[in-house]
């Protein structure tokens, strides 16, 4: 069994120098062998509306959905700390609702953390969730959730008046409490600049190697997708096709009669059949 990682193994490993590895995770099986691998940290991202729901994008992803996804990780008990994401309009509107719904991820989805998008003006979001026990990581530069404001998917933090309200934002998400950020698709001169300015880990996904950790959405690094993958995703394994490549295979024997073979068959027990071979040729028979 791993030692149970919290807040405070995160932020002294940014101390120590040592690495941070974050992955999303959605169910209890992946979550299993993910932890296994001795990842930090676990993120029940909203990215879960991509990849596992067939949403376009992440605004549609409702809390019950995160809810559902974080009980199954939360059930497979990780060593990893885990984060549930609060997804689009559960903390935008109120910070009475911020509260409610993170405390709906804790205490109904398991969560240990919460995360939402944005900077300086969330910082009395951050606060009231903070006042309520919760664990805050943050998330700058290409917030998905902003999709329609930011005009698609584009790196932020490019021209020097972008850079410097990115940088002031972390240094409010800082201040405010938060015990990490992930800094999403900036120039790693920026990320840099923020992770040596800050004194909690910054954890980049496309935004360069001098970040104190990296996250990746589970399914781009193994390869599962439909769409094209960013350019900061490296892919460790092409399971779409291998997958794609064992059920075609399994098709094939179905169709061919190949499957199922006699150890995969029962046998009755009377002694009348009892060789899986002739019971393996009836049922061709029979068929
Ligand atoms: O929703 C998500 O999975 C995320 C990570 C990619 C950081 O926000």
């Amino acid at each position: 069994m791993r030692k149970k990682i919290t807040k405070s193994t995160l932020i002294n490993m940014k101390r120590r120098g040592e690495k941070i590895a974050a992955i999303t995770s959605y169910d209890f099986l992946s979550t299993k062998i993910i932890d296994e691998s001795g990842v930090d940290l676990i993120l029940v991202g909203d990215s879960l509306g991509m990849v596992i729901l067939g949403y376009d994008n992440t605004l549609p992803v409702t809390m019950e959905e995160i809810i559902h996804h974080l009980k199954a990780v939360s059930r497979a008990k990780p060593g990893a700390m885990v984060a549930g994401d609060l997804p689009f309009m559960s903390y935008q509107a109120s910070v009475e609702d911020a509260v409610r719904n993170a405390g709906r991820l804790v205490k109904d989805g398991g969560a240990e953390s919460v995360k939402l998008e944005g900077g300086q003006q969330y910082v009395p979001v951050i606060e009231a969730i903070l006042k309520a026990s919760i664990p805050v990581l943050g998330h700058l530069g290409l917030t998905p959730q902003s999709l329609h404001q930011f005009g698609g998917y584009k790196v932020q933090g490019k021209d020097r008046a972008s850079a410097d309200r990115l940088f002031n934002d972390a240094l409010c998400l800082e201040r405010a409490g938060c015990f990490a950020i992930v800094l999403e698709c900036i120039p790693w001169q920026l990320a840099k600049r923020i992770t040596e300015a800050v004194s909690i880990p910054t954890i980049g996904i496309g935004a360069g190697p001098y970040c104190d950790g990296q996250v990746l959405v589970v399914n781009d690094m193994l390869g599962i997708h439909v769409h094209p993958l960013p350019r900061f995703v490296k892919k460790y394994e092409d399971m779409g096709s291998r997958i794609g490549k064992a059920v075609s295979a399994y098709v094939d024997d179905v169709k061919n009669g190949r499957f199922p073979e006699p150890e995969h068959s029962y046998s009755s027990g009377t002694g009348e059949n009892d060789n899986p071979k002739e019971l393996h040729e009836m049922g061709e028979d029979a068929g």
